[in-house]
């Protein structure tokens, strides 16, 4: 058991490329819960990423500026391994629709097995972001389309930044 004069530590895991406004929305939720949230930015060579790990925990870090409780870093290996170092009490992990259920439910399971120490816990977003996904967002974008509604004011700037650079504008070849 955690002595209560521990701060309470939940780890929010992701690939968070980028971070959208469903994942602020579990974050902000996780803060009610526990003393500290720490987003954790799964380096993961197998996936296209759309920013480097390096990137998308700057940006976690610019959204959070007001949020001394909330950090955010990027890990490598096993989830649990990376909680417990943390000495995390929870992985917070937001469950949209029922369509996340199965997935969510074999890896807290298999987090269980490996750490049984560690709890697994499910937050609901806001019904509004609810059909969101970082994986839409990026595709909207790359297509031309407008995800102001979907993402922080940082991250909307960032990939602004990027479509400009893209075009030939002030920031080419960058
Ligand atoms: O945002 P994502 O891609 O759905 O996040 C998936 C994530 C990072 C939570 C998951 O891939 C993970 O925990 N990876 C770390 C490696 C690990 O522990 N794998 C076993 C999980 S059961």
């Amino acid at each position: 058991m955690t002595p209560v004069d521990q701060p309470r530590i939940a780890i929010f895991p992701g690939s968070f490329d980028p971070i959208t406004n469903g994942h602020v929305d579990i974050v902000r939720r996780g803060l009610r819960l526990f003393d500290r949230v720490i987003v954790g930015v799964l380096v993961n060579p197998g996936k296209e990423p759309h920013f480097t790990p390096d990137e998308r925990v700057a940006l976690i870090r610019e959204v959070f500026a007001d949020e001394p409780a909330v950090e955010a870093e990027t890990f490598d290996g096993l989830l649990v391994d990376y909680a417990q170092r943390k000495r995390a009490a929870a992985i917070v992990r937001g469950l949209r629709a029922v369509s996340d259920f199965e997935y969510e439910m074999q890896m807290a399971h298999m987090n269980r097995h490996l750490a049984p120490s560690v709890e697994t816990v499910f937050l609901i977003p806001d019904e509004t972001n609810s059909f969101l996904s970082s994986r839409l967002v990026k595709e909207v974008f790359s297509l031309g389309g407008d995800v102001a509604a979907f993402v922080p004011p940082a991250v909307h700037r960032r990939l602004q930044h990027a479509r400009e650079a893209t075009k030939g504008g002030p920031r080419a070849g960058r």
